[in-house]
């Protein structure tokens, strides 16, 4: 049986669904980036930064979490296998080449930014269309990235 929930318009329930469904993939894209920079950094600061990289993945993978979850309570189905994540995602790739502590909070920050200002489209984009809630779930996750890109930039002084 559907969800269907009240006062919510056929058009609000798609967009919400494609807007969520696409931070998803990009959610999931930032996660992987996390643990790319999380094995391979080196250098001084080592622990701390490959600590931080692991709590920061945390947050994103439980914002992708609630707006998986968005998706389901709108009827939609969440997209997060490998394959599709890699056709939907629209970041910038995360380089492979890293190693000093320097470049991955560079790029790692630079990821998070990214990400960050997509989830603020999303917020606009699903308010508009009439679904304050998901647009409501979006803010949670876009605030933890924003605490999370100060967090990352920091390391670069
Ligand atoms: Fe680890």
């Amino acid at each position: 049986m559907s969800v269907d929930l009240q006062n919510l318009t056929d058009n609000a329930r798609k967009t919400s669904v494609e807007v969520l469904n696409a931070l998803v993939a990009d959610g999931i894209a930032v996660s992987r980036a996390l643990k790319q920079a999380h094995w391979n950094v080196k250098g001084p600061g080592f622990i701390g930064f490959h600590e931080l990289l692991d709590q920061v993945k945390a947050r994103i993978d439980d914002g992708v979490d609630n707006l998986a979850e968005r998706v389901q309570q709108l009827d939609g189905t969440a997209i997060s296998t490998v394959q599709k994540v890699a056709e939907a995602s629209t970041l910038k790739p995360y380089p492979t080449n890293l190693v000093k502590l320097d470049a991955h909070a560079k790029a790692v920050a630079e990821i998070l930014r990214e990400y960050g200002g997509k989830l603020r489209e999303g917020i606009e984009t699903t308010d508009e269309a009439g679904d304050p809630n998901s647009a409501d779930i979006l803010t949670a996750a876009s605030n933890d990235v924003d605490k999370d890109t100060w967090f990352v930039s920091s390391y670069l002084g």
